[in-house]
């Protein structure tokens, strides 16, 4: 029920104005997943796969399963990946990010493009993520976050306070968010022309 106003949103105009949005940092993007160095055989989850765009980026070679909770959303990527050829090599699935019924330690890689900032519970989904790759697997996170000791400027906190019910956070921390859990940064790179979407590379210990 806490989700439904989300669900909601990515459900009806969110997948339709988001393509957009996205395109002025599609070229940072492909640049952080080539640092991802994907392997043959490697097996790469993706949180919050939304209209499947990092789903047609992940190399052919690699198994990838895309989650999401918006049926919307799950649709365009089932119809993208077909278009696209990729409907062999990647799953989309329908399921909570902060709860997924997926065993330990079963994921090489993650990519979580624009989700910390939008799912509810970030740390919640997050530990969720670290349970499931296996120790030494990478995760990019390729998101507008905070780092410790940076502040959200004046008007991001009003903003904030609208925009977290329906869309997203524009507040969130990493450094808050991975508190306690086994993993390192190890590498953070922009993710944007101005900094706003950073890319930031961690790894399982
Ligand atoms: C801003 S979109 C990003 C989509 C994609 N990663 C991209 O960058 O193009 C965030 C996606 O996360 C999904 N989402 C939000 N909360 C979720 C949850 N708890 N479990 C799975 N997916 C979730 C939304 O439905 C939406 O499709």
């Amino acid at each position: 029920m806490r989700n439904f106003v989300k669900l909601l949103s990515f459900n009806t105009f969110i997948p339709f104005f988001y393509p957009a949005l996205m395109l002025p940092i599609d070229h940072y993007r492909k640049k952080a997943f080539k640092k991802m160095d994907f392997k043959l055989g490697d097996k790469v989850i993706v949180p919050g796969s939304g209209a499947g765009h990092d789903l047609t980026i992940i190399p052919k070679d690699v198994e990838v399963v895309g989650i999401d909770i918006s049926d919307v959303m799950i649709g365009i990527s089932k119809i993208k990946l077909k278009a696209y050829g990729r409907d062999k090599n990647v799953v989309v699935k329908k399921m909570d990010a902060e709860k997924l019924p997926l065993g330990d330690n079963s994921f090489d890689k993650a990519i979580l493009s624009l989700f910390l900032t939008v799912v509810f519970d970030p740390k919640k989904a997050f530990a969720e993520i670290v349970r499931v790759i296996k120790p030494g697997g990478k995760i990019l996170v390729f998101d507008h976050l905070f780092r410790k000791g940076e502040l959200p400027s004046i008007i991001a906190k009003p903003i904030d306070s609208v925009l977290k019910y329906s869309f997203a956070s524009v507040t969130r921390n990493i450094d808050e968010i991975i508190e306690g859990l086994p993993v390192v940064i190890e590498e953070v790179i922009p993710g944007d022309p101005v900094g706003f979407v950073k890319s930031f590379f961690i790894v399982k210990q």
